[in-house]
């Protein structure tokens, strides 16, 4: 028998175990559908790195868009306040693809954030920002019931934060005329939510700041879209009370909206059951039946009594 040499026999050893694990990944990305069109086209035209907001959570809309980037092959900027959840978020994906993750603890309601964001990204370029953050008081008190303070913060979080990093990445993308925007808004963003009011008042501040700048980098290279999801079951049981039928999971909504960028727009609503919602609170309703009917839906949801 022909002796082969310890080296060779190392080098081979260690060539099937990466080709292994190459094997491994590409097998459970495809299982769990997270390489899903249009695949490298997409990482050319938004990567290398994409840049998403408020994806320290398990469970939440923020961690499925980055499992499906990180599918795509991006490499991963994550930004939240949750530092422990985001530092266990980031050895999940870097365990599971062969990519890098940086996860950047920030608080985004501070004034000065931008001086401690742009520091970390300074060496990497973001071709794909997702402003999916938002933060609002569990027991969504009415407009009135909630301290002024309470108003004030979850301006700085749910729309100055967004004009921030807006403004700021998509300025670099501008300059590279290449890049690509998802701004998530919600259906209550999309039509007046009385008590849930004020995140309503934020999502739709996000929805016209989005849907604006669709229309005004049209042929500069950078794409926008804002994406409007409706329940989703990513808060627990806070929506124990609403229709179940009514509540999608994070990925189906995370995967249509990545899958719309570029191909449409201003804005997307995920989902047919949504679709179809939406269709008739803000095309087939008068505006005072809507914020009616919505009215209703919410209170019956939250078990608010009229
Ligand atoms: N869930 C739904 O039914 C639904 C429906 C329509 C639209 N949306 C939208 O979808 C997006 C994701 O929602 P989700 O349900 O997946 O929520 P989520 O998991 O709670 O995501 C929000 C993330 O933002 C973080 N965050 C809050 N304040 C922050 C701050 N000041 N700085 C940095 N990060 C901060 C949260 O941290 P903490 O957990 O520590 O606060 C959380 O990790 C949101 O924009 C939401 O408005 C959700």
């Amino acid at each position: 028998m022909r002796m082969i040499s310890k080296p060779l026999l190392a080098g081979g050893a260690l060539a099937a175990t990466a080709t292994g694990l190459v094997w491994r990944q590409v097998r459970e990305q495809r299982q769990t559908g997270e390489q899903s069109a249009p695949g490298n086209k997409f990482l050319r035209q938004y990567g290398p790195w994409a840049l998403v907001t408020g994806a320290a959570r398990a469970e939440g809309l923020g961690y499925s868009f980055a499992r499906h980037l990180a599918g795509r092959g991006f490499n991963l900027a994550l930004v939240d306040i949750a530092g422990d959840e985001l530092a266990a978020r980031a050895e999940e994906l870097r365990a599971k693809y062969l990519i890098k993750v940086r996860p950047i603890v920030l608080d985004l309601g501070r004034d000065d954030f931008l001086d401690d964001l742009l520091p970390q990204t300074a060496d990497i370029t973001v071709g794909l920002l997702v402003c999916n953050h938002m933060w609002t008081p569990r027991d969504t008190p009415m407009i009135m019931e909630m301290d002024l303070d309470t108003h004030l913060a979850m301006l700085n979080v749910n729309a100055r934060a967004y004009t921030a990093l807006v403004h700021t990445y998509g300025r670099e993308m501008v300059k590279r005329a290449q890049g690509g925007i998802v701004i998530v808004t919600s259906g209550a963003g999309l039509q007046a939510t009385p008590y849930t009011g004020a995140y309503s008042a934020n999502k739709a501040f996000q929805r016209t700041l989005g849907e604006a700048l669709w229309y005004e980098l049209q042929g500069s290279g950078v794409d926008i879209l804002v994406t409007a999801p409706g329940l989703m079951s990513t808060q627990g049981d806070a929506l124990a009370g609403y229709p179940q039928w009514m509540i999608s999971d994070a990925d189906p909504v995370a995967v249509e909206t990545l899958d719309t960028l570029g191909h449409d727009g201003p804005v997307l609503i995920p989902g047919l059951i949504n679709k179809a919602f939406m269709a008739t609170q803000t095309r087939l309703l008068p505006r005072r039946m809507a914020v009616e009917s919505v009215g209703r839906f919410m209170a019956a949801g939250l078990h608010k009594r009229q």
